[in-house]
């Protein structure tokens, strides 16, 4: 397929690798040049590092599918969809949308990786509004796969199939959100659970670090390959109803304690932050994102032998 990554920041950089790395030729456009052609070098880099890691089969196939474009008209010649990369203001996406409605035939599909913008916002007044939805990624797409995918009230199943077909095809894991919800899922449940943790720590009932002990040498096990459903449902003899018959009354009666704090209090940032400096200094935080990626990018090489050695057993 052909498709348009609009706007060569870090999460058009990220789309356009994971595109061509799938197959597909990628028209990519910026409106500031030397962050297009920055970018164009960028992505190059990344897909042979990526290469090394076992993540991409053929980086220079790949680099070879990219074209950067040098305006919006180019980019989205011929394409069948377009994944737009622009900064997050509603404005810019409301005007940048119209243009690409009335450039692109009616079927080409026009989705945004906006973070938090419902659809509705930017393609209310569109001839051809029904193509358009969010397709929000998680940040590296290339290496945390999950896409959620939501509609406007207007745009249609075949849109949604569309995008939903394609990023199968490069290896994403697309979900789809019924309702144009703030946050949409992921960031609603990260939410929750950040706003629980700073009540914890509020209280004073455990420290910033074993929290996160917490998380990741406890709940995190489980999530990187089954959701908190999956992991109630195998946690009593009788699956989730059973679950529910022997630990409801203990989740309401906690529940009663989770209202009523606001969870971003300037004492309690104050507090993460002392106790976070103490077990990494700010000094040190690029190296420790360093490290984040390097896990992150073995976790990725594992999921992609299991998937592998699944699709040959
Ligand atoms: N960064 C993340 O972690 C993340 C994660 C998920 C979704 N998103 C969403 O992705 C979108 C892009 O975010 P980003 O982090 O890549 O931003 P970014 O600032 O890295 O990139 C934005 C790019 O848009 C270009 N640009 C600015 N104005 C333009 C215009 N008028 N026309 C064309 N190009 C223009 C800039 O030159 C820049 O290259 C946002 O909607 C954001 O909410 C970001």
């Amino acid at each position: 397929m052909r498709v348009a990554v609009i706007g060569a920041g870090l999460i058009g950089q990220a789309w356009a690798m994971v595109f061509a790395a799938g197959g597909n030729e990628v028209r990519v456009w910026d409106a500031n040049d030397s962050a297009l052609a920055n970018a164009m070098s960028l992505i190059r880099g990344q897909l042979d590092e990526l290469q090394e890691q076992g993540l991409v089969d053929d980086a220079r196939a790949a680099a070879d599918r990219l074209v950067a474009c040098a305006t919006l008209e180019d980019a989205l010649q011929g394409v069948a969809y377009v994944q737009e990369n622009l900064p997050e203001r509603v404005e810019l996406k409301r005007e940048v949308f119209a243009r690409m409605d009335s450039l692109c035939g009616p079927n080409v599909v026009l989705a945004s990786s906006t973070s938090s913008i419902p659809a509705s916002a930017f393609t209310a007044t569109l001839a051809h509004r029904e193509r358009c939805l969010v397709a929000h990624p998680v940040n590296p797409p290339y290496l945390i796969p999950v896409v959620e995918l939501c509609a406007a009230p207007w745009t249609s199943s075949e849109a949604i199939a569309t995008a939903r077909q394609l990023m199968l095809e490069v290896g994403q894991q697309p979900v789809t959100v019924h309702k144009e919800l703030q946050g949409f899922v992921l960031n609603r449940l990260q939410g929750a659970l950040l706003r629980e943790a700073f009540r914890l720590v509020e209280m004073g009932a455990i420290s910033v670090e074993d929290l996160d002990v917490t998380v990741k040498a406890g709940l995190g096990l489980r999530w990187a390959f089954m959701g908190p459903f999956e992991t109630i449902d195998l946690n009593a003899p009788g699956g989730v109803d059973d679950y529910c018959d022997r630990y409801g009354e203990m989740y309401r009666s906690i529940s009663e304690e989770q209202t009523g704090t606001s969870a971003w209090k300037p004492e309690v940032i104050a507090e993460i932050t002392r106790q976070r400096r103490s077990l990494l200094s700010a000094d040190e935080l690029t190296q420790r994102r360093l490290w984040r990626d390097a896990k992150l990018m073995e976790l990725a090489r594992a999921r992609r032998e299991q998937a592998r050695s699944k699709t040959t057993a």
